[in-house]
């Protein structure tokens, strides 16, 4: 168990790529605090994470609120006494539409979960971090931040301004002991948030919510969606010491959409 006695924020843990997250970094021994908005959710996580002998805590909270971002980490703290590794998983995808049908206040909340709540709790980790002389960042991205696809643009500039965040936090973290990495996933079909992005771009442009799924898959060069375990067992690797040496790089788990 290679993160034995470790303590893990993952945010957007109750369900999708957060939960998948969660429960294998319990798997592995970490105690792991659930953040996200909807309590039964997390909850059930919580619940899951128990049943199988690990320790998780729940905390229902918004990360586009400076004062939940707060109460997170004071949560773990409470709890397992300090943060190890924080995992920037929340995200939503926002307006899907042209950028010249994107509202301010839209592009604004985008901002405010996938970016500003990730440099939120990354700020109120890192000083206990850097005091222990260690700690671990993760940051989850996308294939959006780095291909070119239409009708996401506040969601692929919020990712892409993750990524940056990430360059930054590797750079001023690399010598007091912490590490920051983004993993950068493509399509997950699997979950609520692409579901309902496969629905919307079905309404926007007409066609069939599958057939999407489908071209989406097929534009990897597996020719299939990764899975919420695929990225689960990525995030592990980075949260652990066998990712000892890697920091500052994005790790594309994509199947093959993008090469650099
Ligand atoms: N699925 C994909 O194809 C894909 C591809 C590339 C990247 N990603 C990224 O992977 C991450 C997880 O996505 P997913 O596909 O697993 O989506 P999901 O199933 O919709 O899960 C998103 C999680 O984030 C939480 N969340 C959303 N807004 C939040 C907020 N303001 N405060 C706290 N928690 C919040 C959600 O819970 P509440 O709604 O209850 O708050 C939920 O637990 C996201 O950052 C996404 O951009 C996904």
């Amino acid at each position: 168990m290679l993160l034995e006695g470790q303590v893990a924020i993952v945010t957007g843990a109750g369900r999708g790529i957060g939960r998948a997250i969660a429960k294998r970094f319990a798997a592995e021994g970490a105690s792991v605090v659930l953040a996200a908005r909807t309590a039964a959710e997390i909850d059930a996580v919580a619940r899951e994470i128990g049943a199988a002998g690990g320790k998780a805590v729940p905390i229902t909270a918004d990360v586009a609120q400076i004062a939940d971002c707060g109460r997170i980490v004071k949560a773990a703290r409470d709890a397992f006494g300090t943060v190890h590794i924080l995992v920037n998983n929340a995200g939503i995808y926002g307006p899907v539409r042209p950028v010249e049908q994107i509202d301010p206040a839209e592009w604004d909340e985008v901002m405010a979960v996938n970016l500003r709540g990730a440099f939120q709790l990354s700020a109120l980790v890192l000083p206990q971090m850097y005091a222990q002389k260690s700690g671990v960042i993760l940051n989850v991205v996308s294939a959006a931040a780095k291909a070119a696809y239409q009708w996401g643009g506040a969601y692929a500039a919020s990712k892409a301004g993750l990524i940056g965040l990430t360059h930054t936090l590797a750079a001023e973290g690399a010598r007091k002991g912490v590490r920051v990495n983004a993993i950068s996933p493509g399509p997950v079909l699997e979950t609520d948030m692409s579901r309902r992005l496969r629905g919307e771009l079905a309404n926007f442009r007409g066609g069939d919510s599958a057939a999407i799924g489908e071209q989406m898959a097929q534009g990897t060069l597996q020719g299939r969606p990764q899975t919420a375990d695929e990225i689960a067992s990525t995030a592990f690797f980075l949260a652990s010491d066998l990712a000892s040496a890697i920091t500052g790089q994005t790790v594309n788990v994509d199947g093959g959409i993008v090469f650099y």
